[in-house]
C-alpha cells in the first residue's frame, strides 16, 4: 500500500504567509507555476460555504475539515477521528481564517467512526460527529445511496479546505477551494492498484496533476452539484501527475450516515 499522506496533519500549523511573501518578492515569472493551496485553487470564505467546518483540538488548532449536514451533525473522515475523544475535539463554524477567533465553537458529545475503519486504503473512511449544541449555519445536503450517477467520469467536483499548499508544505490561513474532475475507477485503479477500493472510494483530479486536496484538507467535502458526495481521504503526495486525490464514496455510506444523523 502507499504509506503516503495518511496521517492527520500535525495540529500546530504554520501559515503560508512567508512563502507567499517570498513569491511576491521574486516577482519574475518562473517556468513552473508555484503550487497553490488546496494546491491549485482560489481563496474563499465560510460565508460562501457556510457548512464548511474546521475540526480543531481544544485550543482551536485546525487539523481536519468537516461538513455540517444538520444543525448538530458533522460528516468527516474516520482517519481524522482516530485517537480523538469527545473532550479532545472542537468544531468551529463560520471562521474563514485559521488565525481568526470569530464564528461558533462547539463541543462534541458523540463521535461515530465507521466500525469497519482500519486505515484509509482499506475504505470505510467516514465518521459523524454530534455537536453538544446547534451550529447557526446553513447545512449541506448529501447524496442518497441511489445517487451513484453523480460520480460520472469528468463530472466537476468542488474541494474545500485549509490544508497545505504543497505536499509537506504549510497550511493556508484562508479557506481555499478548487474544482477537479471525477476520474474513472479504472484510471484510479491504474494509479493506486489494490489500495483503490471502488466500492468505498472515488478519485478526482487531472491526469497531469496540479490541483488537489492535501494534508489538513482531510475530512472536508467533495461537492458535486453543491451536494456532499465525497470526503477528502488520501492520496500519494498532493497534486502529483498520475496520482489523483482519493475521496470516500459517500453513496456507499449514505444510509449509515443517515442513521447517525437521526440517532
Ligand atoms: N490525508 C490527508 C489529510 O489527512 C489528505 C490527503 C489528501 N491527499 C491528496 N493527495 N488528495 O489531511
Amino acid at each position: 500500500m502507499f504509506g503516503f499522506n495518511r496521517a492527520k496533519k500535525a495540529a500546530a500549523v504554520g501559515v503560508a504567509t512567508a512563502a507567499a511573501a517570498a513569491t511576491a518578492l521574486l516577482g519574475a515569472p518562473s517556468a513552473v507555476a508555484a503550487p497553490q493551496p488546496i494546491v491549485g485553487g482560489t481563496t474563499t470564505t465560510t460565508t460562501a460555504y457556510p457548512f464548511m467546518m474546521q475540526l480543531t483540538d481544544a485550543w482551536q488548532n485546525q487539523f481536519c475539515g468537516g461538513t455540517l449536514v444538520s444543525p448538530t451533525k458533522v460528516v468527516t473522515a474516520a482517519h481524522c477521528m482516530v485517537g480523538e475523544t469527545t473532550s479532545s475535539v472542537r468544531v468551529v463554524g463560520g471562521r474563514t481564517y485559521l488565525n481568526g477567533t470569530n464564528g461558533a465553537v462547539r463541543q462534541v458529545s458523540k463521535i461515530w467512526i465507521h466500525p469497519g475503519y482500519t486505515g484509509t486504503t482499506n475504505g470505510d473512511d467516514v465518521a459523524v460527529l454530534t455537536l453538544s449544541s446547534s451550529m447557526p449555519y446553513t447545512t449541506a445536503s448529501y447524496v442518497s445511496s441511489s445517487d451513484t450517477g453523480v460520480y460520472a467520469t469528468g463530472a466537476t467536483a468542488r474541494i474545500l479546505g485549509w490544508g497545505t499548499t504543497s505536499s509537506g508544505g504549510s497550511s493556508s490561513n484562508q479557506l481555499r477551494t478548487a474544482t477537479v474532475p471525477i476520474m474513472s475507477d479504472s484510471s484510479c485503479a491504474s494509479s493506486y492498484g489494490s489500495d483503490f477500493i471502488a466500492s468505498d472510494m472515488v478519485c478526482a483530479g487531472y491526469t497531469s496533476g496540479g490541483v488537489d486536496t492535501c494534508q489538513g484538507d482531510s475530512g472536508g467535502p467533495l461537492l458535486i452539484g453543491d451536494v456532499l458526495a465525497g470526503i477528502t481521504s488520501w492520496g500519494k503526495g498532493c497534486a502529483a501527475p498520475g496520482y489523483p486525490g482519493v475521496y470516500t464514496r459517500l453513496t456507499t455510506f449514505s444510509s449509515l450516515v443517515t442513521a447517525q444523523i437521526n440517532s
